[in-house]
This record gives C-alpha cells, structure tokens and sequence, in this order.
C-alpha cells in the first residue's frame, strides 16, 4: 500500500516515515519545495506521480502565534491547500486523511469536547484549520478528518523539546496553568493514522468517515504537563527544575488559546477500535528516546 502525506521534516510526517518502514508501508512524504500548499497549482502533478492508495494531509501553517499577522499565508496553507487536496483525492477516488486541531473550539464548556460540539475558534490558527475542515468535506465525502493536540515528539519543535531547553538554563520556570487539554504523541498519531488508511482503503463504510478526535489518554493542564517533564528528565539524572504555575494573563500571547480544549477519543474508540496511550506513558518514551536514557524501574 502507498501513502503520500504531505510535509517533509514535520513531527507527524516523520513519526508517519519512521513507522510505515517499520510496518513494510510505503510512505513517500512531499513537501516543499516541489508542493507547496500556499500554491494549489503545485500539488496535483507529484502527487498523482506517486499513485498514492491514500493521501495524509499532515502539513500545515502550525506558528500559531504568528498566524495573528499571517491570516493570508495561513488561510492559503490550512484552509485552501486542504481543500485542493481534497480535490485531488476526489478525482483520484481515493481516502484523504487530514490532520486538524483542538484550537476549532472556543474552549468554553465545561466537559469534555466531542465530534457533535460546534466549533467555534477563538484564533486565526483554530480559524484557518477549521476552514480546512470546511472545504475537504465540501470537496469529498471520502474523508477522515482528525482533530489532534499538543502535539510532541523527539522530531522538530514542540513544547516538551522548549522545557528541556529552558530547563538547562533556568532553576524555576512560569508556566500556564488554567489552559487544559490532552497532550499527544507524535508516534502514537503516526499509529492511528496508518491504521485508519488500511481500513479505509478497503471499506467503503460511510461510518469510518467524517470527523474523530484523535488525542493521548488523560489530560493535564501546560503547567502539569512541565511538571511532568521535569519529573522524567530528573528520574534521568537531568537537573531539578521548579514549575511555578501562573495564569494567561500574566503570559500574553497576540493569539488567543481555548482555556478548555480536552477531547474526548470515544467515537475513535466506538468505530475504529482505536485507543492512544495515556500521555504520561507516550511522554516517558520521549524522553527516553530525548535522552538516549530510560527512567529506572520501580521497585
Ligand atoms: N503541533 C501541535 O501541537 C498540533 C496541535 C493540533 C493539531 N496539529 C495539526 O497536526 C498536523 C501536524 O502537526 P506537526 O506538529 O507535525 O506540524 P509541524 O511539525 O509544524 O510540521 C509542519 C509541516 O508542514 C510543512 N509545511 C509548512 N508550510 C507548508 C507549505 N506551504 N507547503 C507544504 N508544506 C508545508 C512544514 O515544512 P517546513 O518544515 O519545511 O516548513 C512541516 O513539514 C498539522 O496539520 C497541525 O495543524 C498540530
């Protein structure tokens, strides 16, 4: 089976790489230079070259402070680029698997968000995404669309990598604490993904399509999740760093984030059988494979 996702050096394309090797599937990523999604007219003529099965839609505009200033660039790569790939996998008559974000929602209720909550995005970057969301389902009813967040890997930028850095410099550090949501792993996103493209592939059930929250078990809050890193890294022989927790307000960023972003992985569960680990046990693996050092067992 042949898989092109989008994006080349990202944390989900290369987690999607590692582990389609591993499982004998062919993944070809593409991505810039020879696709660009701010530029529609690139994506089709190496896309249909590599005679895909299915498309993973990975690559996005993910700077979500600065998508404030960039609404173009970001409405062009999260909202347009989707759609025309969407497009593509149509006239292909293919599955298109797209990543989307926690970020869709406002952030204000109180449980937990679920498939049939209304979005309603608070940033340009949850704005832009849900454009996406839009136009792939106006574009293909062959579609899964997966909601992730707080994404984190040993690959590229993210924000357990941003601790460990701070950590080698600072003692304490402020970090937020009334923001909630579901750390996810990169690895474990790759998983699901390439699990979801072999059942659509061969099962043309309208149940397997549409839109899933895809997020690791369990939830924390970015101030919980620091603790947690400091935790791991020190059981590594790391040094001790202080989480000093702090409200938004006293950390101002130009976008907006939902206080309340946690999803919930039931209809995941319910249709594909699909379950991520707890974060705690993903976050353990990456520091592990950060490190180069596993925690030790306890007795
Ligand atoms: N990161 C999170 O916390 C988070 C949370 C919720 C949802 N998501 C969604 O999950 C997906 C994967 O996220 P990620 O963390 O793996 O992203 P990432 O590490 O930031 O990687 C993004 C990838 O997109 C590529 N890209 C950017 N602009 C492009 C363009 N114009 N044309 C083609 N490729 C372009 C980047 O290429 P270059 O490196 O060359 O720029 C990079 O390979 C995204 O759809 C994102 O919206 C992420």
């Amino acid at each position: 089976m042949r898989i092109v996702v989008t994006g080349k050096e990202g944390q989900v394309d290369t987690s999607l790489q590692s582990l389609g090797e591993a499982l004998g599937l062919e993944v070809i990523r593409v991505g810039l230079p020879e696709i660009d999604l701010s530029k529609p007219e690139t994506l089709a003529e190496p896309i249909k070259a590599a005679r895909p099965d299915v498309i993973i839609s990975s690559a996005a505009y993910t700077a979500v402070d600065k998508a404030e200033s960039e609404t173009e660039l970001a409405q062009a790569i999260n909202g347009d680029g989707p759609g025309a790939l969407a497009k593509i996998a149509a006239e292909l008559d293919i599955p298109l698997l797209h990543l989307s974000t926690d970020y869709v929602f406002a952030g204000d209720k109180d449980g937990i968000y679920t498939e049939s909550d209304a979005p309603g995005p608070v940033s340009v970057y949850g704005m832009t995404k849900l454009s996406g969301e839009t136009q792939i389902a106006a574009a293909t009813a062959n579609h899964v669309i997966l909601r992730t967040a707080w994404v984190y890997s040993p690959y590229g930028n993210n924000f357990v990598k941003t601790m460990l850095r701070l950590g080698e410099t600072r003692d304490e550090l402020n970090v937020v604490a009334d923001q909630k949501g579901c750390p996810t792993y990169a690895p474990e996103i790759a998983r699901a993904l390439l699990h979801i493209a072999q059942r659509v592939s061969k099962d043309p059930d309208p149940k397997l399509r549409g839109i899933f929250h895809l997020t690791g078990q369990g939830e924390t809050t970015w101030a919980g999740f620091a603790e947690v890193i400091f935790e791991g890294s020190a059981l590594r022989g790391g040094k001790a760093v202080k989480v000093t927790p702090i409200p938004t307000e006293a950390y101002p960023t130009p976008a907006k984030r939902p206080a309340n972003s946690r999803l919930s992985g039931e209809k995941l569960a319910e249709v594909y059988d699909l379950r991520l680990d707890p974060w705690r046990v993903s976050l353990d693996d990456c520091l592990t494979r950060l490190t180069g050092v596993a925690a030790p067992v306890k007795e």
